[in-house]
């Protein structure tokens, strides 16, 4: 969408659905508007800043009348972060949006004949519900509307939080986060605080300068924690400091590691982590079988709801034992390890091959003889060569990431026809398309969507398929 020369409102609309990016839609004159800060059953106006054709987008202007769907937020930061969009909209709605969502993309994308949605499985916390999150500091802090209108003078310009959405070189200072439990506030707050007192510097995007640069906190349900620390300049004396503070404060850390990051850039790949205090990895532990974390793996960020999400998928896989399984996009082989035991055999695919190595040590580490991991892209491994080699799956489980699978997965997948397809998928709009190009030889036997994220737009959706006879 184009940005309009000059705004204009549009009076009285009514909301009438949300995005999938979580944004409030009304209708106006045949043109779909999408609404910042609005939610289904109010009635706005608002201020259009974008469009094109038939597309607008814009913010609430004026509240002429509230949804009853509504409900407070509980975040002092709600509004400014751009983290959890829907606090202002009921759990219980959340849910019904989700799920409507799944069933518009099966209808309006896919086409599909399926049967009725299961009801969406709701998570049991609303919030506190992430074991895994990442702040940045920033000598240049978000101000917000408030600070900037008592032009108040803000000596301090060190913020330790969350990018602002499309603002680079911004981050919120976060006081109190509503999506990790404790001592998840309690580590970043110390951690602020020590560097205020001590004068450590915090990281400047635009100019590359400064010590503290970006702070990741893991927990597990077992209740281990892990703290990375990533600094841009190298001040070894300070940085140890800062971690002997944090190894005294907080002895529940059973993992301390930090990391010199000279590039400057917000992600760990390619660095060399080292551990301070504790083990370089903390476990999460899933029926009995336990899973390595390290600083870089991969591991679904809400551990109870992604333990409901497995059994799901193998509840649908309805293993007895004497199935060969390829797991798709295996990550780090979780499912694949999970369902090992009812499994005859369980291949897994990935491209991330530090995730593959962490996927072989899981299934050592738990006895589980009968897995096999491949590194590559899935459109080049899983060819008619591999199937050879490995044997024809009785069923396949496919986890892609959002794009969803390649035509060409899709088409080796038409040419080995396994008897079941479990696709697992954080994006069903993708996953209403690909179902399309199976449905000449697949039949839709279950939808089940499950909420990982609540607070946000998002959804994840397992579907059993089951080749026509
Ligand atoms: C949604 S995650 C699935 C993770 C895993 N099933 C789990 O529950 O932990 C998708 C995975 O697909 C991998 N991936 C993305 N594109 C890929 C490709 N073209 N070929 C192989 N793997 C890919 C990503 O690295 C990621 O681990």
């Amino acid at each position: 969408m184009t940005k309009i020369k000059k705004n204009f409102v549009l009076e009285n609309l009514e909301v009438v659905d949300t995005s999938t990016e979580g944004k409030a839609i009304a209708k106006h004159d045949g043109m779909v508007v999408f609404i910042e800060g609005a939610v289904p059953g109010d009635v706005v106006d608002v201020m259009v800043h974008r469009k094109k054709n038939n597309l607008a987008e814009g913010k609430v202007d004026k509240v002429i009348k509230l949804s009853s769907l509504r409900t407070t937020p509980v975040c002092e930061h709600f509004g400014t972060c751009g983290g959890c969009k829907w606090q202002n909209l009921q759990y219980k709605s959340q849910l019904e949006f989700k799920q409507k969502y799944v069933y518009d993309a099966f209808t309006r994308i896919g086409k599909l004949t399926f049967p009725e949605i299961t009801p969406i499985l709701g998570n049991a916390d609303e919030y506190y519900y992430r074991n895994k999150l990442e702040f940045g500091f920033s000598n240049k802090k978000w101000l917000t509307n408030e600070q900037i209108a008592s032009k108040e003078e803000i000596e301090n310009k060190n913020g330790l939080g969350y990018h602002i959405a499309g603002l680079f070189d911004k981050i919120l200072d976060i006081n109190n986060c509503y999506l990790q439990a404790e001592p998840s506030n309690s580590i970043r707050n110390a951690i602020r605080e020590y560097a205020l007192k001590n004068n450590l510097s915090f990281f400047g995007i635009r100019d590359k300068v400064g010590l503290l640069r970006t702070l990741l906190i893991r927990t597990t349900s077992t209740g281990e924690i892990m703290v990375v620390v990533s600094v841009f300049e190298w001040l070894e004396k300070e940085v140890f400091a800062l971690l002997d503070f944090l190894k005294e404060t907080f002895p529940q850390i059973t993992s301390l590691q930090y990391t010199h990051n000279p590039k400057g850039n917000d992600t760990f790949f390619g660095l060399d982590i080292k551990t301070y205090y504790g083990r370089d990895h903390i476990l999460e532990e899933m029926e009995g079988l336990k899973f390595k974390i390290s600083a870089k793996s991969f591991y679904q960020t809400n551990s109870p709801q992604a333990y409901n999400l497995y059994r799901i998928t193998r509840d649908l896989a309805g293993l007895t034992g004497n199935e060969l399984v390829y797991d798709l996009y295996t990550g780090t082989g979780t499912i694949a390890n999970f369902i090992a035991k009812q499994a005859k055999q369980v291949i897994g695919i990935e491209y991330v091959e530090d995730a593959i190595k962490d996927a072989v040590e899981n299934s050592k580490a738990n006895n589980l003889n009968n897995t096999q991991f491949f590194a590559g892209d899935m459109k080049d491994i899983l060819n008619a060569n591999f199937i050879l080699n490995y044997g024809k799956p009785d069923v396949i489980i496919t986890d892609p990431p959002r794009a969803g699978m390649h035509e060409d997965v899709i088409k080796v997948i038409l040419s080995v026809l396994p008897k079941k397809i479990v696709y697992v998928s954080c994006n069903p709009s993708t996953q209403a398309r690909d179902l399309a190009l199976m449905e000449s030889h697949y039949s839709i036997k279950k939808v089940m969507p499950v909420d990982m994220f609540p607070q946000t737009a998002h959804v994840e959706n397992v579907v059993l398929l089951e080749i026509k006879s």
